[in-house]
């Protein structure tokens, strides 16, 4: 089941998200308007809380989890990331704050209680220490990473343009279940089972020697 409560949480899902059946929401997890959950992923709201603003994607593979309450981490520290983010494929957010409009290249790592601020993009497989906070407006590589420098207009636009182009693609993904009719998944409720499949006759011969 991709979509699963855990104790007194049950994920709050916009119903105009898509959660690709192969991921994995647990939870006190909200994911809001028309955001996508690429498969593979894992969305655990376990010990705190997640936040998944609208218009972002989460893409294939990427792990989202918190830090629990303890004398390490008095309160625990949840996650929260903005709207018009893109996560590409195989990045792990940890505990952290994703602001709006940034990109977070794929397989990078961003740990505890850092803080990537609005419009920045992170470099693929760059790693975010504990507790960075990364300036807004700006390009950052590396691990651990190092600002760059500004991200140029054409960069800054391209942020907007990938949130935009994960919407549609979301919805392209939709629309194909929709049509495919082969799914009983909760979160598509509106999809059919497939019809009942006759079951293959096998004609058996008078003669088993001639088949
Ligand atoms: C970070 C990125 C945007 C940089 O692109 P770019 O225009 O080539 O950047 P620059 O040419 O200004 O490079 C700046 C420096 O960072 C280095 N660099 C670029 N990408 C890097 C990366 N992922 N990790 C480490 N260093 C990187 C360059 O080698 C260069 O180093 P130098 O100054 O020592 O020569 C691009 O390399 C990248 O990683 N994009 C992420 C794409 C992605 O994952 N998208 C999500 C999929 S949906």
């Amino acid at each position: 089941m991709p979509i699963r409560p855990f104790e007194q949480h049950t994920p709050r899902i916009h119903p105009t998200a898509f959660i690709d059946e192969t991921a994995v929401v647990i939870g006190d997890v909200e994911i809001g308007e028309d955001s996508s959950v690429w498969p593979s992923c894992v969305i655990r709201g376990d010990i705190q809380s997640i936040r998944v603003g609208a218009r972002t994607s989460i893409q294939d593979g990427t792990i989202i989890h918190v830090t629990h309450d303890s004398r390490f981490c008095p309160g625990g520290q949840p996650t929260r990331i903005g709207n018009d983010v893109t996560v590409g494929h195989k990045v792990i957010l940890h505990a952290c704050t994703v602001e709006d409009h940034c990109l977070i290249g794929m397989g990078a790592i961003v740990m505890d209680k850092a803080v990537v601020s609005t419009r920045v993009t992170i470099g693929a497989g760059s790693v975010v220490p504990s507790g960075k906070v990364l300036e807004s407006g700006y390009l950052y590589v590396g691990s651990p990473v190092r600002q760059v420098r500004p991200l140029n207009p054409r960069e800054l636009e391209f942020l907007e343009y990938s949130a935009e182009n994960y919407q549609r693609l979301k919805e392209r993904h939709r629309w194909m279940l929709r049509s495919a009719t082969v799914t009983s998944d909760p979160i598509m409720p509106g999809l059919e089972l497939p019809p009942a499949t006759p079951k293959a006759r096998i004609r058996r011969s008078a003669n088993p020697k001639r088949g």
